[in-house]
């Protein structure tokens, strides 16, 4: 379990408890925050996940596989913090931050 603090595209922040094994797309989707689309419901082959993930919470997850590389590669918005939040599995961290990218756009 882990309190997973998104930070929306309109600015405001909404902190959502997701159980370990969960993805961090999972917890967004299941409160129905924005942003964050899922498409393909977290098989790593829509980008609609789209987040950055701030040096705070880099060190949490394990490194993108080169599928998700490369598929983040050719984002509109693409930095170096970029992730797809349906390949960031909850563990037992405490807190974790997510800058959300509005993919419904
Ligand atoms: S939900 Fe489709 S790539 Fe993450």
């Amino acid at each position: 379990m882990a309190r997973v603090v998104y930070h929306l595209p309109d600015g405001t922040t909404k902190a959502v408890e997701v159980p370990a094994g969960q993805s961090v797309m999972d917890g967004s989707v299941r409160n129905n925050l924005p942003g964050i689309v899922a498409e393909c419901g977290g098989s790593c082959s829509c980008a609609t996940c789209h987040v950055y993930l701030p040096d705070s919470s880099s060190d949490l997850f394990d490194p993108p596989s080169a599928e998700e590389s490369e598929l983040v590669e050719f984002l509109d918005g693409s930095q170096s913090n970029s992730r797809l939040s349906c390949q960031l599995i909850v563990g037992e961290q405490d807190e974790v931050h997510v800058e959300v990218v509005d993919s419904s756009v």
